[in-house]
């Protein structure tokens, strides 16, 4: 195997003296976000090409919309430096990758015409935010993955991620568990490899936290590698259950020793009743500390999109003051839309359910509902009410 390190010792051959010498090397790892910002002329193609789709499909979930999708972005966006960017994302996986891409002033948001930030997911107009909507899936469009909806996640493609009142000392969105930096369905098979995060706004200047395993410097020389890749670890299933089964499966990490793939949620994985041995929960605490030691922190705002490798980069807010900004004067909420895609929708199909291939009906690791439990459940709304 050939190995590539960021620090080391390496040899220059000079064939005109023909002499050698050694010399110490140092390539920084990948440990800041990448942004790519978006010139004036591609910011109007983008937004011809959102009309014309807003003009020609009823909603973002249309299933001709969504395989048209990545063929659209080429026609109205070929040859451009943006199409070019988020393209070339989706093959960065490798040892110098950091995984996320944040993209700024690709459209602007009209906080008029948008309205007041709904109470929750459920109760927006959805005509107000349904050009952000399409803008979101076709991003997904231009990086040609195929956007999947997930059980445990809102209905829909594109999911509205709102702060409620009565979250301000939380790190989550949804309140049910304290989360911290996680990979999002990391205790899936059939987690998402891509995750776009859009802001329609966020007056209230709250962080949002990126961990890159990238960010780790030569993280196969750490005394924890071998423990944790390729590893038997107890994953434990959403927190929405009560009591939580735990679930046998692999390594934290996995793929390429190099530059592995990480699936992981401290907050989750660490509670007691999951199970891990004495010398797993040492490796997944030092893997935890290295983590936050390379955290980078971002404060988005309205129009920005974040593009993340959810096999790479894990991600969480800072606690926010709902609906107040940082001087404490009144706003209005922080509103994200969030969209998952995979690369494979063959994959998938291991994992979904038999009437819809893009509904995700995973429990955990590889478990999936049976058709006994999917009896009452409505495709047109596929939310799992009472999951106990
Ligand atoms: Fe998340």
């Amino acid at each position: 195997m050939v190995v590539i390190k960021q620090n080391g010792v390496g040899t220059i051959e000079n064939r005109q003296t023909n002499t050698k010498t050694s010399h110490q090397y140092e390539v920084l790892p990948p440990s800041t976000l990448p942004i790519y910002k978006v010139k004036q002329e591609e910011k109007l193609k983008f937004k011809e090409l959102v009309d014309f789709c807003v003009e020609k499909y009823p909603n973002e979930d249309n299933h001709e919309f969504l395989c048209y999708s990545p063929y659209l972005a080429y026609e109205y966006l070929k040859g451009t430096e943006l199409f070019e960017k988020i393209n070339s994302f989706r093959y960065g996986w490798g040892y110098f990758d950091f995984g996320a891409l944040k993209i700024v002033g690709l459209f602007d948001v009209n906080q008029v015409e948008l309205g007041g930030t709904p109470s929750d997911y459920d109760k927006e107009s959805y005509s107000k935010s349904k050009w952000y909507r399409f803008s979101q899936v076709l991003i997904h469009g231009i990086l040609n993955t195929v956007v999947m909806n997930y059980l445990y996640q809102r209905p829909g493609t594109v999911h509205s991620i709102i702060q409620r009142h009565g979250m301000e000392n939380t790190e989550t969105s949804s309140g049910i568990v304290k989360l911290s930096k996680h990979n999002e369905d990391n205790l899936l098979k059939s987690s998402a490899d891509f995750i776009t995060f859009g802001f329609l706004r966020n007056f209230e200047c709250t962080s949002s936290i990126l961990t890159s395993i990238r960010s780790i410097p030569d993280i196969y020389d750490k005394w924890y590698f071998d423990i944790l890749f390729d590893g038997k670890f107890k994953y434990p299933a959403d927190g929405n259950y009560n009591p939580q089964p735990v679930y046998d499966g692999g390594g934290i990490l996995y793929g390429n020793r190099q530059y592995p793939k990480i699936r992981f949620d401290p907050t989750e994985q660490l509670k007691d009743f999951v199970g891990h041995t004495p010398i797993q929960r040492e490796a997944l605490m030092a893997l935890d500390k290295d983590l936050e030691s390379v955290k980078v922190e971002d404060i988005p705002e309205a129009g920005d999109i974040y593009l993340i490798n959810n096999k790479i980069v894990l991600h969480y807010r800072a606690q926010v003051n709902v609906g107040l900004t940082p001087d404490k004067q009144p706003c209005e909420r922080r509103w994200m839309l969030r969209t998952l895609s995979v690369e494979s929708f063959g994959y998938m199909q291991g994992f979904a359910h038999p009437e819809n291939p893009r509904l995700i009906i995973e429990k955990g690791c590889g478990h999936i509902y049976s058709s006994n439990e999917l009896r009452d459940f409505d495709l047109r709304n596929p939310v799992l009410k009472n999951i106990d």
